[in-house]
């Protein structure tokens, strides 16, 4: 387990729409290099860049065309070992983004998988052994070329599915894991690991982690996969570190991961909070958390204690937090998001409340998701900062109100939500309790008008967090004895015989003696 997960704090980023230093509209390594300061100023001490591979960008990069070079427009591979060295100099921590399940259909692999004439890459790819048959339950390519099969997707049609094998297997072509194919698959994938650890990256985040074995309605099969994988990753890399998009921590911690995330699918009813109609952290009091919590206790509990249940603000895929939780609500999003146990991911501009851009053409097979990326908002200069090149040019346009949130515009401001940030990862990065390997007890579970309160406890030190969103005040039933406030937002708690009092849209993290 690497050590240095106990207290990382994660930001997310979106490597085209950073920060552009060339003018082309695009952002790029350098960009990220210039703002590594920027970062670690906001107390964040690792990373997670979105893909940044050879790709055709059917799907912003998630397809493939070469794992072992980055793709031209972001730099070259030594400007990215750069970044890593720029990054650890700063004590930032790094992870790339692992695409394992699928590739572009431009990548030479699939290239040579479709030739009709056998040869080391035609079990790379799922394919059925005859064109008139479509793999069950998956979309699939058909007739590219003289191969006569099917090749199975693993998301959109750009993106074959590549071949770790059946778990439960009904048809002839159907291939276990521990075939030749499907082993290649792994090792070919094992090596890319190995060539970006030895080059400086810190480990990856592993895109649709869940999907590789076909089949496999447990995910036994491809648990089984990881833990394989984790075998060899712990004896050449120890400190790598591995975050999982699976959305479910019961299963993903199982196969070796030491982190997964709560997303927008998935049964961690992450919504609730955040994306819905009436999330829990609005001030209109009818969001509930409760079944978020009935959840996590439950997958923490079956996850065991070593790995870290991942708690993003937003990513790539989903609308922007500032879409359903408006104005000073973000804060105590914020509150929640920063106290709670596992590692905090933080999606670029979400620091400031960067907003949702709706109704924007879709790009790079972003379709809804575009909105949510387009180009950080840096300051009140051209193209807010974001790039030197004609607006147009720009490759995802930016949201265009006035009154558009930027970092100069927050820096210097108090009360901003970026020093709101600030204050929250430097309280976790100071007290042990607050850090990702805490134990949390709930004590206010969030339903409708009520608070969200925990004790967080680690290394002697015990402290209570709780938060109000609802306009009123609340109270709930606690017999332990507040001590020192170390953070309050909207006014402090009051606590009445066996109560605790929290004012209207307040947060509040209290030492206990
Ligand atoms: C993951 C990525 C998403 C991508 C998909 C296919 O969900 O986060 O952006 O489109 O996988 O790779
Ligand atoms: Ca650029």
């Amino acid at each position: 387990m690497p050590k240095w997960l106990d207290n990382a704090v994660f930001y997310e980023i979106y490597p085209q729409s950073f920060l552009d230093t060339n003018a082309d509209g695009i952002g790029d390594f350098q960009g990220i290099i210039n703002k590594l300061d920027y970062i670690r100023n906001l107390g964040f001490n690792a990373l997670w860049i979105n893909p940044c591979f050879l790709s055709p960008f059917g799907d912003a990069g998630y397809d493939v065309a070469d794992y072992y070079t980055v793709a031209p427009r972001y730099g070259t591979n030594e400007d990215l070992k750069r970044l890593f060295a720029e990054a650890h100099k700063r004590g930032i921590h790094v992870l790339l983004d692992l695409v394992p399940g699928h590739t572009s259909v431009e990548h030479p692999w699939f290239r040579e998988s479709m030739k009709p004439e056998r040869n080391e890459y035609s079990d790379r790819y799922v394919w059925t052994d005859s064109v008139w048959e479509a793999p069950e339950n998956m979309g699939c390519l058909r007739a590219l070329s003289q191969r006569d099969g099917s090749c199975a997707v693993n998301f959109f049609t750009c993106q074959p599915a590549l071949n770790y094998g059946y778990y439960n297997r009904t048809r002839p072509w159907q291939q276990s894991p521990e075939d030749e194919g499907p082993r290649a698959t792994l090792e070919a994938m094992m090596d890319v690991m190995r060539f970006w650890l030895t080059m400086g990256c810190d480990g990856f985040r592993v895109d649709m982690a869940m999907s590789l074995v076909k089949n496999d309605p447990d995910g036994r099969g491809t648990i089984a996969l990881w833990q394989k994988v984790f075998n060899v990753l712990e004896q050449e890399f120890p400190e790598a570190a591995m975050v999982s998009e699976w959305g479910e921590p019961e299963k993903s911690l199982q196969g070796g991961f030491h982190m997964d995330f709560l997303l927008h699918f998935g049964p961690s009813h992450y919504n609730d909070l955040f994306r819905c109609q009436e999330p829990y952290f609005s001030d209109r009091g009818l969001g509930d958390a409760s079944k978020f919590v009935e959840r996590y206790l439950e997958s923490r509990e079956k996850a065991g204690k070593d790995g870290l249940i991942c708690i993003p603000s937003g990513n790539h895929d989903m609308t922007r937090l500032a879409k359903h939780v408006e104005g000073e609500e973000k804060k105590l999003a914020f509150t929640f998001l920063l106290t709670m146990p596992g590692a905090p991911f933080v999606y670029y501009g979400d620091e400031i409340g960067m907003r949702y851009v709706e109704n924007l053409t879709s790009v790079e097979g972003g379709y809804e998701r575009t909105g949510a990326r387009s180009p950080m908002q840096w300051d009140s200069c051209v193209n807010a900062g974001f790039s030197a090149a004609p607006k147009e040019k720009l490759y995802i346009q930016q949201d265009p109100a006035a009154d558009r949130p930027t970092v100069a515009q927050q820096l210097p401001d108090p009360d901003s939500l970026l020093n709101f940030v600030k204050q929250l990862t430097q309280l976790r990065q100071a007290h042990p309790a607050l850090q990702n390997r805490g134990g949390i007890h709930f004590v206010s579970n969030g339903a409708p008008k009520q608070a969200l309160a925990y004790e967080r406890e680690q290394a002697g030190e015990k402290l209570l967090v709780a938060m109000n969103p609802f306009r009123e005040a609340v109270a709930f039933p606690y017999s332990g004895k507040l001590g020192e406030a170390l953070f309050t937002f909207g006014g402090a708690a009051s606590q009445k015989g066996e109560a605790v009092q929290l004012p209207p849209v307040s947060a509040v993290i209290y030492r206990l003696d």
